[in-house]
């Protein structure tokens, strides 16, 4: 066992044996608020402020306008907007605190194809410029910063970012920014995204920055398998965020947790931590199913990803870093995941490359340790794991429990630069991992397995159990 036994290991070990009350196991929703559609005193509708859905008429005035005006009932409880069937076309709007964005059925919110709709804003300091292009980025269709208490949510309306404009912008090279995302919260707290259909978003679609308390739950994210750079959802230098039952099926990762880039996000130093996902699916041709990084300056820690379903897709799990990156990915815990049609299921790349510029530090080495993946089946995949960690940086505590992969491939472990251990894995596994995990190894591989620290937010409106 590579990690010193500590006081609070001791404690962890009781809490694991004894059942401490603070490790209350396999709460089955992130938030215990029933109805988020009930909770606001006010609500005015979209077309009191002349908006129109005919798929035409540009609405961003009538959003900004009913903002303004549900801005006085911030300290009253906050508001609701309500959106009705119909197709509302509109440009970047901000949203406030203490309210609720609710998209009825057959409610669609159309982002503008004009690229002056989307107004250029400053990069984010951990990132340092805008992650396609240097300089600054274009602001996302549903933006918000600075916020407390905001729910976006529906009868399964739906939030479509008529991406395809900027795919053919960024592939023809003709954009001047960074695309935007289709909703993006900045140094916000007590967040809520359900029940809702997310499409077509320019870039990741749902971003969460500097945010605390964020709950995504219900939703479906639909981007085409070859639309460039369509994240679904991308906790980023966030923590405490519950990500739960949502199917998602985009062109790059599904759900990947960053923590910023390079020298910036090492600078910055705000990590990624107290993650939950659980009960995903979906799928990916070109990235994975749950990723962290390449962006992860900032450090990671913390996730719990459990009940995890994706087929025909490039990569199950996958850890990207790169020497110049720093930071750490630790205490990752991954459990009862079923893959199938997946060409790579567990993947670390040590060398993804793509810095912000040429300032890094290549001597900034990430750490990564204490990774544990239990209880995966798998069938029709090509490779179990490519899994390269960094010379003279070993990834420690790599551990393997429990994981049958009906695979093709005649090598299908490929494992350099890594220590760990493992149970119960078929194919047989590599050679640094071949150590049976005994009992000396529990901390290090089942550390998170019934445990997250998830606080409690005691924002009105939105209220979040304590794991
Ligand atoms: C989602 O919708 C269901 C059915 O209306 C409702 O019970 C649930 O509270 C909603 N969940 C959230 C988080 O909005
Ligand atoms: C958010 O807070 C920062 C720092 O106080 C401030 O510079 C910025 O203008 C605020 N932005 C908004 C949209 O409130
Ligand atoms: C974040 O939001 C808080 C509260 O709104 C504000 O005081 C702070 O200055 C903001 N910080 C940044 C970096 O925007
Ligand atoms: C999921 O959202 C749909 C509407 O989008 C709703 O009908 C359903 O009840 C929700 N399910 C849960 C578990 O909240
Ligand atoms: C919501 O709408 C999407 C897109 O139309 C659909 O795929 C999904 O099944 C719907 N979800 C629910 C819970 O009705
Ligand atoms: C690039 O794509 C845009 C959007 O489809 C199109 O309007 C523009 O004419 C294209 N420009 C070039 C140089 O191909
Ligand atoms: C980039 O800038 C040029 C020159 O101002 C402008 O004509 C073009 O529309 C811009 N491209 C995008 C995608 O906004
Ligand atoms: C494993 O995950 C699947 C969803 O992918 C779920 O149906 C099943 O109940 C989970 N099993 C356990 C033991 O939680
Ligand atoms: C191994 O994982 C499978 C799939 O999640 C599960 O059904 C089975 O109970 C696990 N076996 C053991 C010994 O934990
Ligand atoms: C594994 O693959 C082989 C060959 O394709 C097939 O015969 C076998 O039934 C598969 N086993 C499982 C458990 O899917």
């Amino acid at each position: 066992m590579r990690r010193s036994s500590t006081l609070v290991d001791v404690f962890l070990l009781l809490a694991l044996f004894s059942g401490a009350p603070w490790a209350v196991k396999g709460s089955p929703h992130c938030s215990k608020r029933a109805n988020t559609g009930e909770i606001r005193p006010h609500s005015v509708t979209i077309t009191e402020f002349g908006a129109v859905g005919d798929g035409v008429t540009l609405n961003t005035k009538a959003f900004q306008n009913a903002i303004f005006y549900l801005n006085s009932f911030t300290d009253k409880g906050g508001a609701k907007l309500f959106v009705p069937a119909g197709r509302w076309l509109t440009g970047s709007f901000h949203l406030i605190s203490h309210l609720t964005l609710w998209l009825d059925k057959d409610a669609e919110i159309l982002g503008s194809t004009n690229s002056d709709d989307w107004p250029v804003v400053e990069p984010l300091p951990s990132y340092g410029r805008g992650r396609e292009l240097i300089g600054g980025r274009h602001q996302s269709l549903i933006y918000g910063r600075n916020l407390t208490d905001v729910i976006i949510t529906g009868d399964n309306g739906t939030i479509d970012g008529q991406g395809s404009i900027w795919w053919n912008w960024f592939h023809n090279k003709t954009l001047n920014y960074t695309r935007p995302h289709l909703v993006e919260l900045m140094n916000s707290t007590g967040i809520v995204i359900s029940n809702l259909t997310f499409l077509n978003s320019p870039f990741w679609t749902i971003h969460p920055v500097y945010c605390s308390h964020v709950t995504v739950q219900n939703v479906t994210i639909i981007a085409p398998p070859k639309s460039p750079n369509t994240d679904g959802i991308d906790p980023d230098s966030s923590d405490n965020v519950c990500i739960e039952d949502c199917y998602i099926s985009t062109g790059d990762d599904l759900i990947a947790i960053k923590s910023g880039w390079d020298e910036y996000g090492i600078s910055y130093g705000r990590p990624s931590r107290n993650i939950i996902i659980r009960r995903i699916a979906g799928k990916t041709e070109t990235s994975a199913g749950i990723a962290i990084g390449s962006e992860m300056s900032g450090g990671v820690s913390e996730v719990h990803a459990e009940n995890l379903h994706f087929f025909n897709s490039k990569t199950g799990i996958r850890i990207k870093t790169s020497p110049g990156r720093g930071g750490y990915v630790k205490n990752i815990f991954v459990s009862n995941v079923t893959l199938d049609g997946i060409d790579i299921a567990i993947r670390f790349t040590s060398h993804y490359g793509e810095h912000p510029d040429e300032f890094y530090d290549p001597n900034a080495l990430p750490i990564i340790e204490q990774i544990t993946f239990k209880d995966f089946v798998g069938k029709n995949i090509k490779t179990a794991g490519l899994l390269e960690g960094l010379e003279g940086d070993t990834f420690l505590d790599i551990c393997l429990s429990n994981i049958t992969l009906n695979v093709t491939s005649k090598s299908p472990w490929k494992c350099s630069s890594i220590q760990g251990y493992s149970d119960l894995v078929s194919p047989e596994t590599c050679e640094p991992l071949k150590e049976r995990i005994s009992p000396e190894h529990y901390l290090d591989c089942y550390y998170l397995s019934d445990h997250i620290w998830i606080s409690s937010n005691q924002n009105k409106g939105v209220q979040f159990l304590s794991w």
